[in-house]
């Protein structure tokens, strides 16, 4: 084949999930510019496998083989489209660090994401499921994003509306699910700063570094790092992918049953339901670090699932099952599992 891609067969994922579980592909491929792509999935067509899109990894439970074509999207490039008093603009291609994307719109005095400061991964995958952190979600700054057809190669532009954003939910994990490769994501930010600080003690802490003085942009943001590096493991240190279940949402009538049984119970209203925080269940169910051969809970916070070393997918679906299980056991709740899950050729966990 007369082609500059480089296209691996048996390709180890170790290093390419931050669970750092054992796992390979089939086939592997590292896509640098849009134009690559018609290539690539002409590649997994003929070979009539299913393709992966991959940025950080950090969202995902790989089973031991995949028989599939995993992308690389490593699409680079960032840009201010538009500024004015209102409003700015900003462009970033799919494969771009979040956090370093982050840290460049507040160079650019564009502001709103400081609050998802450090969440690991790709620009690309945010709007997969909505990203969010300290009280800001990707989709209270979303315009739009471009993503290429997987079945017809066509690029689609999808607004707001037509990404059907929800909490850690988007249109690509329902009913778009593996259709698209998103190739770059359009935000709007504030030229002006408008702090938001209601999120647990982010607000006390910054009073107190700041002496009760405004914060900058960049204090914001080296706060809410620094407490997530508090409370999250790092990946390179202790194999993770953040929050392995969803905050469960629950009626009015079921939260007054539980908060007679359960008065410390934590919860945050959202409309007329109740969100539970699903590690405070975890906690309370003797789960919170634990560990059952090669996986565990993470001791500062049980909504974390950590890979002790050489686990695999399935002994992290497995140990995620009796988690769910002992959850259910004690309080009556379902957790959902919040990252994808991909085995032999394509299937999902939710
Ligand atoms: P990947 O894991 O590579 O992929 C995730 C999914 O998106 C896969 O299904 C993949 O196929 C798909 N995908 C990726 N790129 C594309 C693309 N270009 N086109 C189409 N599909 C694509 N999440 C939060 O919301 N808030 C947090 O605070 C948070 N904290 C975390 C902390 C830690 C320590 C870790 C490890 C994870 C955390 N996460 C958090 C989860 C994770 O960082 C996000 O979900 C992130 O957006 C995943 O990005 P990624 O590039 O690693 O995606
Ligand atoms: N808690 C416990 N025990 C635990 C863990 C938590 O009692 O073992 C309590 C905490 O003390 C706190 C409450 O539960 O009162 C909530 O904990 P935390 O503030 O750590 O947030 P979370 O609900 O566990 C969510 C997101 C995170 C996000 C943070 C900050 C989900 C599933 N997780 O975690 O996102 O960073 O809030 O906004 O919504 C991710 O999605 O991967 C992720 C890390």
């Amino acid at each position: 084949m007369n082609s500059p891609l480089k296209i691996h067969e048996n390709y180890s994922l170790k290093h390419r999930n931050t669970l750092g579980l054992l796992a390979s592909a089939r086939y592997f491929v590292e896509v640098n510019s849009v134009d690559e792509l018609p290539e690539v999935l002409g590649f997994a067509r003929d070979k009539q496998l299913p393709v992966i899109p991959l940025g950080g990894g950090s969202n995902v439970v790989f089973g031991e083989f995949l028989n599939a074509l995993v992308v690389h999207i490593n699409l680079k490039g960032r840009s201010v489209l538009q500024r004015d008093q209102g409003r700015v603009v900003v462009r970033a291609e799919a494969g771009e660090n979040w956090h370093e994307f982050v840290l460049w719109t507040l160079t650019n005095e564009a502001y709103g994401l400081e609050n998802l400061s450090l969440i690991p991964g790709t620009v690309g995958a945010a709007p997969i499921q909505n990203i969010g952190a300290y009280g800001v979600e990707l989709k209270d700054h979303f315009v739009s994003l471009e993503a290429m057809n997987i079945e017809s190669g066509e690029i689609e532009c999808f607004d707001r509306q037509a990404v059907c954003f929800g909490y850690r939910d988007s249109v690509f994990k329902g009913e778009k699910l593996d259709q698209y490769i998103i190739t770059s994501v359009t935000l709007e930010l504030d030229p002006v700063l408008r702090p938001k600080l209601g999120y647990g003690h982010l607000g006390d802490l910054i009073a107190s570094r700041l002496d009760g003085e405004a914060p900058s942009a960049l204090d914001i943001s080296q706060a809410v790092c620094d407490i997530r590096r508090e409370k999250l493991p790092d990946p390179s240190v202790i194999g993770n992918a953040g929050s392995f279940f969803k905050n469960p949402e629950i009626s009015q009538e079921l939260m007054d049953q539980l908060k007679k049984r359960y008065p410390n119970i934590i919860a945050y209203p959202v409309g007329a339901k109740w969100k539970l925080a699903a590690g405070w269940l975890i906690d309370q169910a003797g789960l919170r670090g634990v560990r059952e051969g090669e996986v565990g809970t993470y001791q500062k916070q049980a909504l974390v699932l950590v890979n002790h070393g050489g686990a695999t997918g399935q002994n992290v679906l497995a140990f995620s099952d009796r988690v769910q299980q002992k959850v259910n056991e004690k309080f009556g709740i379902m957790l959902e599992r919040e990252p994808r899950f991909y085995n032999g050729w394509v299937s999902s966990i939710g």
